[in-house]
């Protein structure tokens, strides 16, 4: 952490040295990530950091990996219901047994049924019957982002397996009397001003109306042209792609392809989850983010494509004079075993993507300079509305390419009640405390 740990940090830091486990929750921009971060550097014992999506273990950057590779846990088309169906598989049973702290970053995400199998396989590859086999959890994120992706053909199993349909890590059985101690980061970051701050409060508690409302929609563009250098975000992937490939096509100049390459685990990673596109389409004068940190930039920073090379390209970042070379990345996972880590894969590619337009998804963890929210045809999943405002640093970095409904500020209502619980001095593998 290049910044200083502040009180609250340094009070869950202590639980985690006490090998307390704790669910480190706060809201977009309190710097959780950054706190797992110090964690790594610092922590004695050996930890490993997951994450449920490839990006967001990506947008971490310090060696994390997706859950499912941690676990090797296969994919599943019909879930994780019945953990002893799942093998144990000895690379998985290893590293289980030679590190002292899981951390998970971005848990919001973290379907329950998954989250049972992952303490399942835990507690057989440690050999007890305690939460998580003993091991030392760090539980990080914010529920009123990004939900778990469930499937409406996986309802009604939900439903029979948890009670709701619309079921998040915090209804997991395993979790129920776990000793697990909730702890909130409250300080913001990210954004300075304290009436942002109250706005984005307002669309994550899914209530933006009246003067917030119209305050927000006062950055509509009105068929004005947003700043240059904006990023574009969309809840749809199509549309990202489509406004990217628009873009790429109205720059003039020849298109130059580089192809990424997949080594080992990398190879059962799905297109969309790889940091930068495997075959990576660019033109001079392309705007495009970096998908690691290097030496001159890190993961996010925007810049535009000054020359094109047959293995490399160059680039000027925002802000500077002169164009920096980028050559391929190697993108390496690791999983520790013993006393050390041994690579499982590789991914190697020029560390771009074109940076016109994103998903609320792929920005989850991210800080932009200057957005526009394109709404298209509706934000459709609770938190994806609070997730794209939250990433601009101010309200007059973020422009809006259509107005907004207070409709587009979903808050879900089981959320809303677990976090008010917690708030309230409950614990954090109960749920339902307002039908107690
Ligand atoms: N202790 C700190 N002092 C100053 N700045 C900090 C501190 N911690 C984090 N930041 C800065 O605040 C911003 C947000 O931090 P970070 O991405 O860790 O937040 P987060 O809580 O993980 O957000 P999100 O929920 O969106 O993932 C970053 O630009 C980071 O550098
Ligand atoms: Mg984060």
């Amino acid at each position: 952490m290049t910044q200083a740990i502040t009180e609250e940090q340094c009070r869950v830091y202590e639980e985690l040295v006490q090998k307390r486990s704790v669910l480190l929750l706060g809201a977009a921009g309190t710097g959780k990530s950054e706190f797992i971060r110090h964690v790594c550097k610092n922590m004695a014992g050996k930890v490993a950091v997951a994450a449920p999506t490839a990006m967001a273990a990506m947008n971490l950057a310090v060696g994390a990996v997706t859950i499912h590779s941690l676990f090797q846990i296969p994919p599943s088309a019909t879930g994780y219901f019945d953990a002893d169906l799942f093998a144990l598989k000895s690379r998985a049973a290893e590293v289980l047994k030679s590190i002292n702290y899981l951390v998970v970053d971005e848990i919001s995400m973290v379907r329950p049924d998954l989250f049972d199998l992952m303490e399942n396989l835990a507690r057989r590859a440690r050999g007890s019957d305690n939460f998580f086999g003993g091991l030392c959890l760090l539980l990080v994120g914010d529920f009123h982002q990004l939900p778990p992706v469930i499937r409406s053909d996986e309802f009604e199993l939900f439903r029979r397996h948890y009670g709701h349909s619309n079921a998040f890590l915090f209804d997991a059985k395993s979790l129920r009397d776990a000793p697990l101690q909730a702890f909130a980061l409250t300080k913001i970051f990210r954004q300075k001003s304290s009436h942002f701050v109250k706005i984005l409060g307002a669309v994550s508690g899914g209530k933006l109306c009246g003067r917030m409302l119209t305050e927000i929609n006062g950055r509509a563009l009105n068929g004005n042209a947003p700043p240059k250098e904006s990023l574009i975000i969309t809840p749809y992937r199509a549309a990202a792609e489509r406004k990217n490939e628009e873009e790429l096509d109205a720059l003039p100049g020849i298109i130059h392809e580089y192809v990424g390459r997949r080594v080992g685990t990398f190879r059962s990673i799905a297109d969309d989850e790889l940091p930068s596109p495997e075959r990576l389409l660019l033109k001079e004068g392309a705007t495009v983010v970096f998908t690691c940190n290097g030496a001159g930039w890190v993961n996010g920073s925007m810049g535009t494509v000054r020359r094109l090379g047959k293995n490399g390209v160059e680039v000027l970042l925002r802000g500077r004079k002169k164009a920096i070379p980028v050559g391929s990345h190697s993108w390496t996972h690791v999983l520790p075993n013993g006393g050390e880590c041994v690579e499982t894969g590789s991914y190697g590619q020029i560390p771009l993507r074109l940076g016109y337009a994103m998903t609320v998804h792929r920005t989850q963890g991210k800080t932009c300079d200057s957005i526009v929210i394109q709404r298209d045809r509706r934000f459709f999943a609770h938190g994806q509305l609070y997730v794209a405002l939250s990433r601009a640093r101010s309200l007059d970095s973020i422009h809006l390419s259509e107005k907004i409904s207070s409709s587009d500020a979903m808050a879900d209502g089981r959320v809303l009640a677990y976090c008010e619980n917690l708030r309230l001095g409950g614990v954090a593998g109960k749920p339902f405390v307002h039908n107690q």
